[in-house]
């Protein structure tokens, strides 16, 4: 069987939102927010093993947290790269699939994972992507609008994304040789390099990514929402 490792990405500084802790470690409805996507990567069947990636400070008392032999916990790095970097580098030749998360989405469901590894199937390299209900626009050096793109050529990306190891590799490597590491999500550096096709499956509106504080209101009217819908 293709061995399947999970990266759960939760060690960024979380500049825009601010506040003593990391968003990773801020506590929702009782339970840190990475918790949530690492329990549903936990549970899922199809996923062998995970690591979780988080700050260098948080790594003794998080260990102590998850004593599960599914879990494996390292340091990140500076850069969201960086940090997928050493996950990539802590992984045995074994591995064949990987799926990528950022722990700043934690509405992730068995759904997304589910399709991220069928389409994975067929395809080399996968993300979940949802269409813009908002009108997008391209800007000029003045700040005014230059063009209006065809909307329905425009997806945003989510994660989770999911690759074969050995094209994602490649793609760090070659962006490590030439100093290229501001890449914000994975898939990306697949198609920067032209390595594979970047296959899209639908992610879904609820699997937002913390970024404001704004978004942890959101969060939590989700989260509710959830525990309602579970109670009927
Ligand atoms: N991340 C990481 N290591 C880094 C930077 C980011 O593991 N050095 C992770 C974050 O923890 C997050 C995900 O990558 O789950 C997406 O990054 P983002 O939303 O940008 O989080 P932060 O980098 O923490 O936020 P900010 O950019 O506002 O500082
Ligand atoms: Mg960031």
């Amino acid at each position: 069987m293709n061995k399947t490792v999970a990266i759960v990405l939760a060690a960024g500084k979380s500049e825009r939102l601010g506040g003593e802790l990391p968003k990773a470690f801020l506590s929702i409805l009782g339970r840190e927010l990475y918790q949530y996507s690492l329990q549903m990567f936990d549970q899922h069947t199809q996923i062998d093993s995970i690591i979780l990636v988080v700050p260098e400070q948080f790594l003794t008392p998080t260990k102590a947290k998850h004593k599960s032999e599914k879990i494996s916990l390292i340091a990140g790095g500076e850069t969201r790269f960086e940090s997928v970097s050493k996950a990539l580098n802590h992984l045995d030749k074994s591995v064949e699939n990987v799926l990528i998360h950022d722990a700043a989405r934690p509405f992730i469901t068995k759904n997304l994972i589910d399709n991220c590894l069928k389409n994975l199937s067929e395809n080399n390299a996968v993300s979940c992507a949802i269409e813009s209900t908002d009108t997008l626009v391209v800007k000029d050096a003045d700040g005014n609008v230059d063009s209006y793109p065809d909307r329905s050529k425009i997806m945003r990306i989510q994660t989770p994304q999911a690759f074969r190891l050995d094209l994602l590799k490649k793609a760090y490597s070659l962006a490590l040789k030439e100093s290229k590491t501001d890449f914000t999500d994975d898939s990306s550096l697949i198609q920067y390099y032209g390595l594979a096709p970047v296959s899209l499956v639908p992610g879904s509106e609820q699997n937002i990514k913390i970024t404001y504080a704004s978004d942890l209101l959101l969060a939590e009217l989700i989260l509710n929402g959830l525990k309602e819908g579970a109670g009927k």
